[in-house]
Formats: C-alpha cells, structure tokens, sequence
C-alpha cells in the first residue's frame, strides 16, 4: 500500500517571519490529516530554520533542488551532502523550473539524482510536458525521455527509493489543472515504464501530481489509482490550503 505524499515546494518564497507562522499553521491543523505524509521543501537558506521548527512533528523536510557537483569551486552551488547535514528526507530533482529557466538537461538531472541517493536523500524526480509537447502529441516520448534518463544510467534499483513527480508544466502556476483522467493516464504510463523493468518497483513507486493543486480539485486528482498524493507550489504558502489538499488524500 502507497502512502500518499503531500509536499509544499514553496520555490523563491518567504521570509524568517512568514515561514515561522506557516509552519505553526500547519502544526496546528496537522490533526486533521489522518492518512497522508506532510513535507515541506523550502529554499536552502531556510533548511536550518525550518528543520528547528519542525521539531517533535512527523513533517518531513526537503530541499528544491541541489547541486550536480560534490564539492569544489563552484560559486553558489549546495551538495546533496550539505542538505543532509540539515536532517531533509527529500530532494526536489528536475522541476520544470530548473530544466526550462535555468537550463538542467536529461544528464544534469541524472546525475543530481545520483548525488541525492548515495547521500542518502530520496529523490523527488520531476517530469512533464509543456502545451506544446501535448498539442504535438509528443506527452509520452517526453516523459519517458526524462525517466530513461534516470533508467538507462543507474538502472531500476535506483528507483526502489524514489519518488517521481508528474508535473506538467503547462498547470504550474497557471491555475489550469490537467484533469484527473489526463494525468491519471501520464501516471499509468509512468508505472508502466517503471513496470517494464520492475513490476515490484512499479508497484511501489510513489507518483506525485503536481500543477495548480489546490483544495477544491485535489479530491478527484487523489482519487485516481495512480496518483500517491501533490507536489504542491502556490497553494502550499497557504497552511489552511496545504492541509486541505492533505485532508483529500485522507
Ligand atoms: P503550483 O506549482 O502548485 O503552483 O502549480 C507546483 C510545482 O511547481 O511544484
């Protein structure tokens, strides 16, 4: 059985206050949840921060993203070795945001996953299509060309602890949400590409939703056989939105 996961990727925002009185939000309605796993991904400089806050609660910590190098001269970079230091579960690998914005190719993501799992971390890799893949019909070619990037280097074991995020990238922030048959097809197709190397792997392999979850649509999203619980942007600033996404899955 597939616990769902619901983990806030708060991306470029907040501040020492705001994140304080949005963790304790979440702490007071946590209660509420009964079934699914909270996480919460803030940037890097507030792993401290919110690793303190999060004290004597079951909420796991992650990061967004981390660094294809281990350690070195590279300006600005964060390990994967650094962000376990922090106590941090997961690692936000290949958002959309990393590969269209900042330039992260199939390799690149590749090999941050393999500095997320020897450290220890549990990679949340990201796929999904822009509008244009989907209009063109290419949805699935893309989405298996970013796993078989992960696959065809280290091999389905390497997915025995992790867990991938289908987020397309056109209902990221958009407000624009794939429907929960479109996305419950790309997730049926996920497991089917992990199935093709390991059934028991694919049995287990959480797969996350992501894009434009919020409260109100994330009922009939959960509801679907594939989809283990959101990777959630905008809605996750919100510790009343957070939590209600998290009773969906209840
Ligand atoms: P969104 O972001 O919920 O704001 O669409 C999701 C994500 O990018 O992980």
């Amino acid at each position: 059985m597939r616990r769902s996961l619901v983990a806030g990727n708060w991306k470029l925002n907040g501040s020492l206050n705001s994140i304080s009185e949005l963790i304790s939000g979440i702490r007071e309605r946590q209660d509420q949840v009964k079934n699914a796993e909270l996480a919460v991904c803030p940037p890097f400089i507030y792993l401290s921060h919110v690793q303190g806050l999060l004290q004597g609660s079951d909420i796991s910590l992650g990061a967004q993203d981390c660094s294809d190098q281990e350690s070195g001269a590279y300006t600005g970079e964060v390990a994967a070795e650094m962000i376990k230091e922090f106590g941090c579960t997961y690692n936000i690998i290949g958002h959309s945001e990393r590969r269209h914005i900042y330039g992260d190719s199939n390799e690149t993501v590749a090999t941050k996953f393999a500095h997320v799992i020897k450290n220890g971390l549990i990679p949340i890799l990201c796929v999904g299509e822009t509008l244009q893949d989907r209009e063109e019909g290419h949805t699935e070619v893309v989405i298996a060309k970013q796993i078989n990037a992960v696959l065809d280097l280290f091999g389905v074991k390497a997915f025995a602890k992790a867990i991938i995020a289908y987020e397309p990238v056109w209902a990221i922030g958009t407000g624009k949400t794939a429907t929960p048959e479109q996305a419950q097809e790309v997730h049926e197709e996920i497991r089917l590409i992990i199935g093709a190397q390991n059934k028991d792997i694919a049995a287990n392999i959480r797969i996350l939703y992501g894009g434009s979850m919020k409260p109100e649509n994330a009922e009939h999203l959960l509801a679907q056989p594939d989809i283990d619980g959101g990777l959630i942007g905008g809605a996750a600033l919100k510790a009343e939105d957070f939590i209600g996404i998290a009773i969906a899955a209840n």
